[in-house]
């Protein structure tokens, strides 16, 4: 009986100390098991006789009985404290502020050039892309525009210093080059677009410093002047998202094309802001166009015999402009967040065909 006695203080100490669970489960199956010395003492009865078995046998199970509540007691302690940790373990304060909506914007010319990214992409037009510091064969050149041309003094040029062979690069003054460079690169057929930063030195309501403009080009055996109207009202009605933009093809001139045409969007500007639409009194013009000319084709390696194409230069700026109804162009380039907060987007509102450009 002593020795029941030491075994009964080991094994409540045991279940007491158990930590966890599965610590507990071990001293359960040492003592209760099949092969538990608690059982090895009920087995030891048979050994016994008469009044020590009956006497052994109430104290054993009396012990038994004893050493089953405290595991069930030790285990709804466990138990507890692992839904107390878990809670502990899962807590969310309520009190703490709410995540904040992101504060950047997206910028009017960033929208815009996403916008007419999908427009072209789904056309079928792929986007090159060339240095925004030009030599004068890329921006003047290869385009047809020489030294003398009267072309050269619309441009308003920014020049770097001469370097040692006495040439000058400068910045682009229109996004044209890259037509050069994509044609010397992959020949023909092409179907390009090409959006990018450009420079004249030029400031005042409608014109900027730097400016963007997304250049197109397509070569091909049979384009002709009814593919560059087609693609070019195709966009404009996909970008303003409205069937009747007015819109005027005014026959024009370029060096590095023939013929040439500007196109023009009848617009409103009323009380600071500008809108699409109107009477035909106002138009602003947005892009200029025309069938690449054959000595640019020769420039660039293409022969004009078996290729024809159409190439466009798009203000990109323009179009933002007058899709989002802003008069000023100079605040574009402000950086004045209140400007960025009024007329961004919201950072995840990515423009697609079919779920419309902008909302
Ligand atoms: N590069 C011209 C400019 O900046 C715009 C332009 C006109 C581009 C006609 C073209 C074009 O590709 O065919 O004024």
């Amino acid at each position: 009986m002593k020795d029941l006695e030491a075994l009964r203080v080991t094994l409540l100490a045991d279940i007491a100390q158990a930590g966890d669970l599965a610590a507990l489960d071990q001293v359960r199956v040492a003592a209760l098991g099949k092969k538990g010395v608690v059982t090895a003492q009920m087995k030891g009865l048979r050994d016994l006789d008469g009044e020590a078995r009956k006497a052994a046998g109430v104290a054993l199970n009396a012990l038994k009985d004893e050493l089953a509540a405290a595991l069930d007691a030790r285990k709804s302690d466990l138990d507890g404290a692992a839904v107390e940790a878990r809670l502990a373990r899962e807590h969310v304060d309520i009190t703490l502020p709410g995540r904040l909506p992101p504060e950047g914007r997206v910028h009017p010319v960033s929208q815009v050039l996403d916008e007419i990214i999908a427009i072209f992409g789904d056309m079928g037009f792929s986007i090159a892309e060339g240095p925004d510091i030009e030599d004068d064969f890329h921006n003047f050149e290869a385009l047809n525009i020489p030294p003398e041309h009267p072309a050269r003094q619309e441009h308003d040029t920014f020049y770097f210093a001469p370097d040692e062979n006495g040439e000058r690069r400068l910045l682009r003054t229109h996004t044209s080059p890259v037509q050069v460079r994509s044609m010397q690169a992959q020949g023909a057929p092409l179907r390009i677009i090409s959006p990018g930063r450009t420079y004249r030195c030029d400031s005042d309501q409608t014109h900027t410093p730097m400016f963007h403009q997304v250049e197109g080009l397509v070569i091909d055996k049979q384009t002709h002047m009814g593919h560059l109207k087609g693609c070019l009202a195709d966009f404009v009605s996909a970008f303003f998202e409205v069937g009747d933009v007015p819109m005027r093809f005014r026959p024009s001139y370029f060096p590095f094309t023939s013929p040439s045409a500007e196109v023009d969007i009848g617009c409103t500007r009323k009380d600071g802001t500008l809108s699409i639409g109107g009477d035909g009194s106002n138009w602003l013009e947005i892009l200029g166009c025309g069938m690449v000319h054959e000595k640019v084709l020769v420039n660039c390696g293409i022969d004009p015999t078996v290729y024809q194409g159409f190439a466009f230069g798009i203000g990109i700026d323009r179009l933002a402009m007058l899709k989002y109804g802003i008069a000023d162009l100079r605040g574009f380039f402000d950086a004045d967040l209140r400007w960025l907060r009024h007329y961004g987007f919201a950072a995840l509102d990515l423009p697609t065909l079919p779920a419309g450009l902008a909302r």
